[in-house]
């Protein structure tokens, strides 16, 4: 595997991906925060940087650690930080160094250039650039404004690179890290979605041995991909569970608790809507909301799960990202709601936890659900917030809001599903707004509720922009809601992007 030291960049995700998709393992770790390394580890990558090499309190690790005991490539501040530290000189750029730079010179027969044009476009971002650099070292690429762009410790499996291999804009960025990965580090690149999963299956296996494990179904892709890895592992000895909490969409719950039991899962299905339903009374509050549908949730778990004899574990579908948060540069990230936080164990339970897919990223999960044979049903689908539609109708939840709001919502994605948008949309639904307006319908003068149509395109949810749906589209849909939805008599389209605004609208 490959070493990922973060010294806090936004890129550094980037860059295990890019391994990723090379088909190398590879772990993140905070540069003040190394364990000690196994003896896989192949070769280590540096990260950038947000601090400067200049700066009093930048990010400091023992070089000796590494260097000439692992291949490292190091970027950015990565190699500004080695230059500097080995007697060379880094400074304040006085020329432009972000966006697009074409290469201008690249040493022959470099092993990191291999297959790399002389004139190859980079990407460049950053606000310090290396002046000089040691006897020792040498200059293997350059642009027309940087003159170190990279260089390579004589005599050491030692590279750096100014620009970023992991943007897509640097061009040959992905021939750069497989260069890197397989010339210099020797990697295999033999981490394929199936591979994971049989090795995962056979780490689950020695773990669980005989052992009992519950595990919470929600539908969404994450619980579902951890679901059938337990099983393809466990067997009957998985328990699932699955609860109506009465806030799902439409038809919902019956056809994913279809789907399931086709797949084989021991599942079970738990009605609580109304339980669900009677705490929400009277709460307006989007937080309390939230609030009520957690600990209701656990209640209902917690009493399901001891009606399985001897359970001994709990099943969850964390994936990597929460994982780096939790552990990253900047500590447990000010950018995460804490409502992302979700599940969590109640002590009373007193289970030990699994999380299969705590090493992938989102798109990883996929392709291993591919791979496991899931269908595009529950692989495509878009995520849904735990609290479901209770945080889509603004102010107190009702039966009827919600009756009203699956219908709406329903209307609304089955004709992006036909219309061949849905998967071209990374999350859509629709918003019950508490405000009423006067509309006409045939003679009648109505006062009825307004619903929104929300549609993001973003990677991880972090950020995201409005879809730019097309006007025939959103005019059939609107039409639809109008005429089939008692109780609608208008429906808006949200352009707001994240940040300022949030996808949901509590
Ligand atoms: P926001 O509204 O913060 O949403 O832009 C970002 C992503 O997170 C989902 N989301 C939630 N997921 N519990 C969840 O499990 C929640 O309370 C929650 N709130 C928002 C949201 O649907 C979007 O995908």
């Amino acid at each position: 595997k490959i070493i990922i030291l973060d010294f806090g960049s936004q890129y550094t995700q980037l860059i295990a991906r890019r391994v990723r998709e090379l088909n190398v393992y590879c772990e993140i770790y905070p540069f003040n925060n190394i364990p000690e390394f196994s003896s896989d580890v192949k070769g280590v990558i540096f990260s950038g940087s947000p601090y400067s090499v200049r700066q009093e309190d930048a990010p400091q690790i023992d070089l000796s650690r590494f260097h000439k005991k692992y291949p490292v490539l190091a970027v950015c501040y990565g190699a500004q930080y080695i230059a500097q530290q080995s007697g060379g000189d880094v400074q304040a750029s006085s020329t432009r160094e972000y966006g697009r730079a074409n290469l201008n010179y690249v040493a022959a027969d470099n092993k990191l250039f291999k297959g790399i044009a002389s004139d190859s476009q980079v990407w460049m971002s950053h606000g310090d650039t290396i002046t000089t650099i040691p006897e020792d070292f040498e200059l293997i690429a350059s642009t027309d404004s940087v003159r170190v762009a990279a260089f390579q410790v004589k005599n050491t499996e030692t590279y750096a690179i100014q620009f970023h291999p992991e943007v897509t804009h640097s061009l040959d960025g992905k021939q750069l890290l497989q260069n890197f990965l397989v010339d210099v580090c020797g990697c295999h690149q033999q981490w394929t979605p199936d591979a994971f999963v049989e090795t995962t299956i056979a780490a689950l296996q020695e773990k669980l041995g005989n052992d009992k494990v519950v595990l919470a179904l929600s539908g969404g892709v994450d619980s579902s991909v951890a679901a059938i890895l337990l099983h393809k592992a466990i067997g009957k000895n998985l328990h699932c569970i699955f609860v109506d909490n009465g806030l799902l969409r439409k038809d919902e719950y019956e056809a994913v608790l279809e789907q399931y039991k086709h797949l084989g899962l021991n599942i079970k299905g738990v009605d609580a809507k109304d339980r669900f339903l009677s705490q929400l009374a009277g709460v307006k509050d989007p937080e309390l909301k939230r609030k009520a549908i957690g600990r209701v949730f656990i209640e209902v778990f917690d009493d399901e799960a001891h009606l399985v004899q001897d359970v001994k574990w709990l099943a969850q579908g964390t994936i990597y990202p929460d994982v780096i948060e939790s552990v990253s540069v900047k500590g447990p990230s000010a950018t995460i709601k804490s409502h992302h936080n979700v599940g969590g164990l109640p002590d009373f339970m007193k289970l030990q936890v699994v999380e299969p897919l705590n090493t992938l990223f989102k798109d990883e999960v996929r392709r291993v659900g591919r791979s496991l044979g899931l269908e595009d049903f529950i692989i495509g689908r878009h995520p849904f917030p735990g609290p479901g539609l209770a945080i889509r109708i603004l102010g107190e939840v009702t039966a009827d809001k919600v009756a009203i709001l699956q219908e709406a919502d329903a209307i609304y994605i089955n004709n992006l599903k036909e219309a061949g948008l849905y998967d071209k949309v990374w999350q859509a639904g629709a918003i019950f707004l508490p405000v009423q307006s006067v509309g006409v319908m045939g003679d009648e003068r109505t006062y009825e509720n307004v619903i929104c149509l929300r549609a993001v395109e973003s990677v991880d949810g972090m950020t995201a922009d409005w879809c730019h749906l097309p006007y025939n589209i959103l005019a059939k849909i609107s039409n639809e809601i109008i005429n089939k939805v008692k109780g609608i008599n208008r429906v808006v389209y949200d352009i707001s992007s994240k940040p300022p605004a949030t996808i949901e609208w509590e």
